[in-house]
């Protein structure tokens, strides 16, 4: 029987703006998700048949890299699914690490591969922000060139992103899920037709990029008084980029006053926001106020990794 766990993720500055070639930020977050699997006479999951409809990417993860018998997949841990978390990316991290363990590889650069590839083929739109935070962990930051810190490429048609490691100190965070389910796709499709018709959107993304390459500055010092402060800011911009929502803002607005700093985090218009403060309890109890789902989360935290 093989175990591995990966972390959740989110993304801390540089959503949307990363589409256009600026640089984005995203953390592991210590909310696990766990997978155990071991050689079986049929392919079951928690019991069930293993079925394309509820299982797509262990099916395409078994099409593409396994060739050995049947498996049997128990999965669980803390991390919600469909909460902007990074759930189904830490699920094919999580599951192409037993598969590797248990044909004898290990390769980081390799699982993040196989893991973007699993995703890409079920997500057609697919950036490998989620499947390469969740399999390095700490924190990455993706940009169009490589630079110090380099991990590994990976490309869709003619894009291409470069992702590097980033050291990030162990951050007090507060998620808040909206509830509202709101697919990527038609949020870029949006901001495109903005940026593409529009200068000040341009500057808009422009500032985003300055702003996540300070924040690199301040993770790097651990200055969360100004990353919040970059944070919120960022939220500002990506509201008039158009990707907020009220759901969004009433939690935003409601969380600043306990936080050093908070912002919708991922595509936005529904889905979550997250909020840097030294007081997780308050904000949590703000969020849940206002209708919003809390989850506490640290950040410092490893990668897809093997559990004895
Ligand atoms: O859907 P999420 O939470 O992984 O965030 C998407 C981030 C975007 O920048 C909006 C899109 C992308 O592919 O980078």
């Amino acid at each position: 029987m093989v175990v591995a766990s990966s972390p959740g993720k989110l993304i801390l500055l540089g959503e949307h703006a990363v589409v256009y070639g600026r640089p984005a930020v995203a953390v592991a977050v210590d909310l696990r998700l766990r997978v155990e699997a071991r050689l079986s006479g049929v392919c079951r999951v928690n019991g069930y048949p293993m079925d394309w409809r509820y299982h797509s990417y262990m099916v395409k993860s078994m099409e593409r890299h396994w060739s050995g018998p049947p498996l049997d997949v128990i999965t669980g841990g803390e991390l919600p699914p469909g909460s902007g978390l990074g759930s189904s990316a830490a699920l094919t991290s999580a599951f192409n690490l037993c598969l590797m363990e248990m044909s004898g590889e290990h390769d980081e650069k390799e699982l993040a591969r196989r893991s973007y590839g699993v995703e890409l083929a079920i997500q057609s739109n697919a950036s490998p922000i989620d499947t390469s935070t969740v399999t390095h962990g700490q924190g990455i930051m993706v940009s169009p060139e490589r630079e110090e810190g380099h991990l590994w490429s990976l490309s869709r048609g003619d894009t291409e992103w470069h992702v590097h490691h980033c050291q990030v100190p162990e951050l007090s965070l507060v998620i808040g899920n909206t509830g509202v389910h709101a697919p990527t796709g038609p949020l870029v499709a949006k901001v495109r037709r903005f940026y593409e018709s529009n200068a000040f959107a341009k500057e808009v993304v422009d500032e985003i990029g300055q702003i996540t390459r300070e924040g690199l500055v301040c993770l790097r010092h651990n200055d969360v008084t100004r990353l919040g402060e970059l944070m919120t800011r960022d939220h500002r911009l990506l509201a008039i980029l158009g990707v907020s929502s009220p759901e969004l803002d009433k939690l935003v607005e409601a969380s600043l006053p306990h936080s050093y700093g908070a912002k919708l985090t991922g595509a936005g218009g529904g889905g979550s926001m997250v909020a840097l403060t030294d007081d997780p309890g308050r904000v949590a109890a703000v969020i849940r106020r206002r209708g919003g789902t809390p989850y506490v989360v640290r950040t410092g935290v490893p990668g897809t990794m093997l559990e004895v």
